[in-house]
């Protein structure tokens, strides 16, 4: 019999526990052990819960008890989760968590952690909730050199984007009506202004390029600043905004990793991911492109990939089965200093203005634009810093980068 526990019983703490035992037999069919739900992990009380009698609110009973041999994190955050998520492996359990924000500042530690301790840490559900995409990643497209991965990685933020789009909403309004829906939290800034989808993106790169990059080594923009005029020019040049997370591998090795919206081509598969739903496209230098899609966020989709990573663990119990990858550093990342694109520019300013600054530009239009309003796409690739020069002097209220 194979013991787990639960850290935290949010959203996904309580999937995982309703597919655990609700899977039993199944899972127990596929592991070839049974696997038990022994202890949650909370500091509230859950007294009509019918997980009830699993609860306790001290670590140290599921640290000391040898018996449990998979501990999953849900808690969250990179604090208490950390403490619990190194002492657990110290004491010899393998690790199973969903947390972002965990894995993208401290994967590098925990990983060795896990390897000198024999044990495994996996954490699927880190990036795009149930969609399977770390182990293919790692596994089935292993042979590939992997040359850029870029995605939809935010289901709250493409939500609101696709409200906006789809019902003509204000950011606000979308918003609230994520928050209303239990989509966005009551302090939406982590989604809202990429930080999310930046930690996405640096667990995504550690895997696919091999060393560790920190959040703070990824330039990150959100949504917030993205109004319906955009939107509504977006839709006459045949693009929709989309923010992105995109790493790119560069010639020398270093990534260009970052997030940011971004103008896609209405026939662009990214374009037509809407709703909560994430896709992350993979291109790899033997299988050219791959596109993984699916929901990317909630508490049964992320349940899945939890108790997945759970069954891994059970079916290998004594083998280590770790993701692994080389420390970071400042070389590991290059910033977008010498990224070109093409760009969407909307200024307070004139079409020849424009033309003047940007040399050839598609010009565009929507109905309602206040006189003194103009939007442009440039047909040149610039990096951001060549743009800045060109538009120095002008009244610039948008500045967005268009998806090659
Ligand atoms: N807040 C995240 C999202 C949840 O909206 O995608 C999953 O990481």
């Amino acid at each position: 019999m194979i013991n787990v526990a639960i850290l935290g019983f949010g959203t996904v703490g309580s999937g995982v526990a309703e597919v655990l035992t609700g899977h039993e037999r199944s899972i127990a069919q596929k592991t070839d052990d049974l696997v038990k739900l022994k202890y949650i992990l909370d500091v509230r009380d859950f007294p009509d819960s019918p997980f009830a009698g699993c609860f306790v609110k001290d670590f140290a009973r599921i640290e000391s008890d040898p018996e449990v041999d998979i501990v999953v994190e849900t808690i969250g955050g990179a604090t208490v989760a950390l403490d619990f998520t190194r002492r657990a492996l110290e004491a010899g359990k393998s690790v199973v968590s969903s947390n972002k924000e965990l894995v993208a500042t401290h994967g590098y530690e925990l990983t060795q952690l896990a390897r000198e301790k024999g044990v495994c840490y996996l954490f699927e559900a880190s990036v795009g909730g149930g969609i399977p995409i770390l182990r293919p990643l790692s596994q089935c497209l292993a042979a590939n050199e992997i040359l850029e991965i870029c995605g939809i990685l935010n289901g709250t933020t493409n939500y609101i984007l696709t409200r906006m789009i789809k019902a003509g909403l204000s950011f606000e309004q979308a918003l609230k009506e994520a928050q209303d829906k239990g989509y966005a939290e009551r302090d939406p800034s982590a989604d809202v202004e990429g930080h999310d989808a930046c930690r996405k993106i640096c667990i995504l790169s550690a895997i696919a390029f091999g060393r560790h990059i920190y959040p703070d080594q990824v330039p990150t923009e959100g949504i917030a600043k993205v109004t319906l005029a955009d939107v509504d020019y977006a839709d006459g040049a045949g693009k929709k905004i989309k923010l992105l997370g995109r790493a790119i591998r560069e010639g020398d090795g270093r990534v260009c990793a970052y997030v940011a919206p971004h103008l896609v081509d209405s026939a662009h598969p990214l374009a037509g991911v809407e709703g909560v739903f994430n896709a992350i496209s993979v291109r790899g230098d033997a299988i050219g492109e791959v596109m993984f899609y699916g929901q990317g966020a909630g508490k049964l989709p992320t349940a899945s990939a939890v108790v997945a990573d759970v069954m891994d663990i059970a079916r290998n119990l004594g083998h280590r089965k770790a993701l692994c990858w080389a420390p970071g550093g400042a070389d590991a990342a290059c910033g977008t200093r010498a990224l070109k694109s093409r760009w969407y520019v909307r200024a307070n300013a004139g079409a020849e203005q424009l033309r003047d600054a940007l040399g050839e530009v598609k010009l565009l239009a929507r109905s309602g634009a206040p006189g003194g309003e103009a939007a442009c796409l440039s047909e040149a690739q610039l990096t951001q810093e060549e743009l800045s020069g060109k538009l120095a002097g002008l009244d610039v209220c948008a500045a967005i980068r268009v998806l090659n």
